[in-house]
């Protein structure tokens, strides 16, 4: 669904130029749960970025259902982000004057009656009914988060696209993050980027980096 061939993304500095991610192979199956692991520094996040469209890759293409990110007319790009993809970052990035629901909704692409309903449907399903209607700061920082998946999720995206979300989390809360996320697959696919290897023992499979090369795939539930 998702493929890129010999992507690179290279940050020129005064000193010389680092290469984030060198010639990376990654493909995303249709509803599969993709592990991206690493030490600090190994370029995960630049590797996520490039796949998602965030940043544009120095060599190489990027291709979703069979168009490349190169070739994609302004604007086409963005659009893709918005209607098929959803993020998930470390922090959560919610609206501090807006509610739940209303946080929730602002992921929304249409204002709509189908999309409200979504949005319930998320709030029982990720256990925030008694939150439905606080703000942000009243939540402990594992809510905040299944607030942050509930709207990366409202539009039913193909690819979840998520970086660190369990790093400022406490394993079992962690773990309650993964399991959520882990649900969607078959969905749609999921993109899970973390230096934790205990986070990925659901993954279907595991890329492994360092110093910006994919250095193994593993295979870990026998699917694709
Ligand atoms: N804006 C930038 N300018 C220059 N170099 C950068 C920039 N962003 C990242 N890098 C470098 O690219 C490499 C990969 O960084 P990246 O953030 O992708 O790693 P990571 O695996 O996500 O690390 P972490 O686990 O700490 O989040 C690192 O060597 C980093 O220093
Ligand atoms: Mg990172």
């Amino acid at each position: 669904m998702l493929s890129t061939h010999d992507v690179s993304l290279i940050y020129r500095n005064g000193d010389g130029v680092t290469y984030a991610v060198k010639k990376a192979n990654v493909n995303v199956a249709k509803g599969e749960f993709l592990g991206l692991v690493g030490p600090s520094g190994s370029g995960k996040s630049s590797l996520l970025y490039v796949m998602s469209g965030l940043k544009q890759a120095s060599e190489g293409e990027v291709e979703f259902e069979g168009s490349s990110y190169q070739s994609m007319a302004n604007g086409k790009l963005i659009d893709l982000r918005r209607k098929r993809y959803g993020f998930i970052f470390q922090q959560h990035f919610l609206i501090n004057y807006l509610s739940v629901f209303e946080n929730i909704m602002v992921g929304a692409l249409e204002q709509n009656a189908s999309a409200r309903k979504r949005a319930n449907e998320l709030i029982a399903e990720l256990g925030l009914e008694k939150q439905k209607n606080r703000l942000p700061w009243q939540l402990s920082i594992g809510q905040r988060q299944r607030v942050a998946i509930a709207r990366a999720l409202i539009n039913e995206p193909a690819i979840v696209f998520a970086d660190e979300p369990t790093a400022a989390l406490d394993q079992t809360t962690g773990h309650q993050v993964v399991d959520l996320l882990a649900h969607y697959r078959g969905h749609g696919s999921i993109v899970f980027v973390t230096h934790d290897p205990e986070m990925l023992t659901q993954a279907d499979r595991v890329i492994r980096m360092r110093d910006g090369e994919i250095v193994s795939v593993e295979k870990k539930n026998g699917t694709s």
